[in-house]
């Protein structure tokens, strides 16, 4: 199954962005910490110009440790600076002000020596839908800020959120889309919960994530599911199904004649590993 690309959304998402461009000094693009790339919006480097950029790693909590640092080390390779956040429990967002006014610090010295004052710092959020961009700037704002959307036809001034006295948010965060040609992104991104169930099969994404999962993180699989022996084959289908079938038996998950309803273990999976019942994971990493 193809997942749509969507390009009327992209085509006006990107307007949007390009608009709100003019009024900030510096971008925070959130990436998922589990996907950065997958969750990234492939022409990002197009729409943002040469607009200073901070990016922020977003739910790093439910992401493998280990492999954020290799993403924070990948995308300061590509001259970015980067860090690896939790907006849920504010977890390196202290940060965030201070990193986008070093961003910035050239030109808030000059300012300086020629006697000017420098204003508070201008940031605008921008990444995909759920990638905790509201949750983002909640925690900035220490309150809880109404979602205001971009309803066609509502003319509104735009807000500025204060953070601390030195940084202002725009309130509306820029949404850009994944690129979901690519199907593996749209799998990434569903077993993540970022798209929705009804756009993919839930088996097709689980099976999924139990390949993942069985290749990368077989130790918490065997133990979380009591399953034996790691498979040695992971381009045949069959040990894939066995391990789900191994899952279903073990939640109970059985139809008359005693089969395994792979549906529901399917959902079942999906949900226990989205809670982190099955800890830390990342579904790519950089090198
Ligand atoms: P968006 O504006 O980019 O669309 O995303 P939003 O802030 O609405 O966040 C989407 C979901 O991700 C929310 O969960 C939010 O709580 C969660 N979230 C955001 N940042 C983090 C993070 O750093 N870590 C974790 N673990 N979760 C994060 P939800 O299930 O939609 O709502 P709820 O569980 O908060 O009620």
């Amino acid at each position: 199954m193809t997942i749509q690309w969507f390009p009327g959304h992209m085509t006006r998402a990107r307007r949007q962005i390009q608009d709100k461009l003019k009024l900030i000094d510096v971008v925070i693009e959130l990436l998922d910490a589990r996907l950065p790339l997958s969750s990234r919006n492939p022409m990002i480097d197009d729409i943002l110009q040469n607009k200073p950029r901070l990016i922020v790693l977003n739910k790093a909590d439910l992401a493998d440790a280990s492999v954020t640092r290799e993403w924070i080390e990948y995308f300061k390779n590509e001259g970015h600076l980067t860090i690896a956040a939790d907006a849920s429990s504010g977890q390196g967002i202290k940060e965030i002000s201070q990193l986008a006014k070093q961003l910035l610090k050239d030109k808030i010295d000059r300012q300086i020596a020629k006697g000017i004052n420098p204003r508070a710092v201008r940031a605008l959020i921008v990444g995909i839908p759920n990638v905790g961009k509201s949750t983002l700037i909640n925690r900035l704002a220490g309150r809880n800020i109404a979602a205001t959307g971009d309803r066609p036809g509502v003319t509104k001034g735009q807000q500025w959120i204060k953070v601390g006295t030195d940084m202002e948010l725009l309130d509306t965060p820029g949404i850009l889309w994944p690129k979901f040609e690519d199907q593996n992104v749209g799998y990434r991104l569903a077993v993540t919960g970022a798209i929705k169930e009804e756009i993919l099969n839930v088996e097709d994404i689980a099976f999924f994530a139990v390949k993942y999962l069985s290749k990368y993180y077989w130790p918490r699989m065997q133990e979380r599911f009591d399953l034996g022996e790691q498979p040695r084959d992971f381009d045949t289908p069959d040990e894939i199904v066995a391990i789900m079938e191994a899952i279903g038996r073990k939640r109970g998950c059985i139809v008359s004649g005693g089969r395994v309803d792979l549906e529901k273990a399917s959902s079942l999976f999906l949900r226990e590993l989205r809670a982190g019942k099955m800890g830390t994971f990342s579904m790519e990493a950089p090198f």
